[in-house]
């Protein structure tokens, strides 16, 4: 066992003393001694706890549900290499949730030296995070947050989740008007993503929101976990008693799910193009359904993390305090800015 090791290992296992109350003079707990201090000669700044030029940077990643998430993980793969100065440890929790806190765990023993989040649902993390703190690895929260553990993180960048279902709901609001279609006319099929997921509480926070403010009926809402199989799956059930002329709209909360919905309406003869689709996320393919007509708006939620959070990290280990949170500057794409976001879409 190294040194570096060994400290993490000892830091653990007082990190599950003091969970346990396992204190030795009964007096309170001593917090755990701070890398925060700038003075450090690694380029890397003080994370860089053994001084080795190299920060090592444990990534728990949700998985591999959407073109996003792909996208996401290779924005992070490309940044964080020897080159600009990491060595990254990348955990695919592949969907579960059990697995990710594991993972994380797991990077406590492995030698990280800071650990990026973007936890899969936002739920039972304090546990972990205090085994993180009390192991003196600072942790960055990253695309989804981890709502009310602010305590345990430097910074969140990401995306405003809330904010996306605001917007995507003022967008269909301001499109309906366009097109004639009284509020009292309006029925959604509603596809929620991932329950429990940033992405999903705050887009249907959004959605629930708007359905509330002008009085829109909601048909049927179902979750496909934000994947493309699942969203046909739960758009192929809706519609075993949902017919063609009882809805107008379908709010999915991510293109993947808008993909299997659009593949189930049509597998009923429905034509897509006789209702609004509304999406989130703004891969290549989906522009390219806006300009065909196929989908009638996305939120855009930016996925290109990697650099942007890096950088960061960096700024943070030389000692220098970011403001937190900071969100991705995001718009709706339309048929009225579809050509030039394509230009600049992400994943294929
Ligand atoms: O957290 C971001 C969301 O997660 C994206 O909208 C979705 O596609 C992904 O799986």
């Amino acid at each position: 066992m190294n040194i570096k090791t060994l400290t993490r290992s000892l830091a653990l296992a007082a990190g599950i003393a003091l969970a346990l109350g396992l204190t030795a003079c009964g007096g309170g707990t001593t917090p755990p001694a701070t890398t925060d201090s700038a003075a450090s000669t690694s380029p890397m700044g003080a994370w860089d706890t053994n001084g080795d030029g190299i920060l090592t940077v444990g990534f728990a990643q949700t998985g591999s549900e959407s073109g996003w998430r792909v996208a996401n993980t290779e924005s992070y793969k490309s940044y964080f290499t020897a080159a600009n100065g990491f060595k990254l440890l990348f955990g695919d929790a592949n969907g579960d949730d059990q697995t990710q806190k594991d993972q994380v765990r797991g990077f406590i023993t492995q030698g990280a030296e800071v650990i990026v989040i973007q936890p899969l649902t936002g739920d039972g993390w304090e546990p972990v995070l205090q085994e993180v703190q009390a192991a003196n690895i600072p942790v960055v929260n990253s695309d989804r947050r981890l709502t009310g553990l602010d305590q345990y993180y430097k910074f969140f960048f990401g995306s405003d989740m809330r904010a996306e279902g605001d917007r995507a709901v003022e967008w269909l609001h301001n499109h309906f008007a366009a097109i004639g279609l009284a509020d009292a006319d309006v029925k959604i099929i509603h596809l929620q993503g991932q329950m429990g997921s940033d992405a999903q509480v705050g887009r249907s926070a959004g959605f629930d929101a708007g359905v509330q403010k002008y009085g829109w009926t909601v048909v049927a809402t179902q979750s496909g976990e934000f994947a493309k199989d699942k969203g046909n799956q739960a758009m192929t059930s809706i519609l075993a008693t949902v017919g063609a002329n009882d809805f107008n709209v379908v709010y999915s909360e991510n293109d993947d799910m808008t993909y299997g919905a659009i593949d189930a309406m049509t597998a009923k003869g429905m034509d897509p193009k006789n209702y609004t689709i509304m999406s989130f996320d703004g891969n290549k393919t989906a522009v390219q359904m806006v300009i065909d007509g196929t989908i009638s708006a996305i939120t855009q939620c930016n996925p290109i993390l990697g650099q942007q959070v890096g950088e960061l990290i960096v700024r943070a280990s030389k000692g220098e305090t970011i403001p937190s949170p900071q969100f991705s500057q995001e718009v709706v794409i339309d048929p009225t800015n579809a050509t030039d976001q394509l230009a600049v879409a992400f994943g294929s």
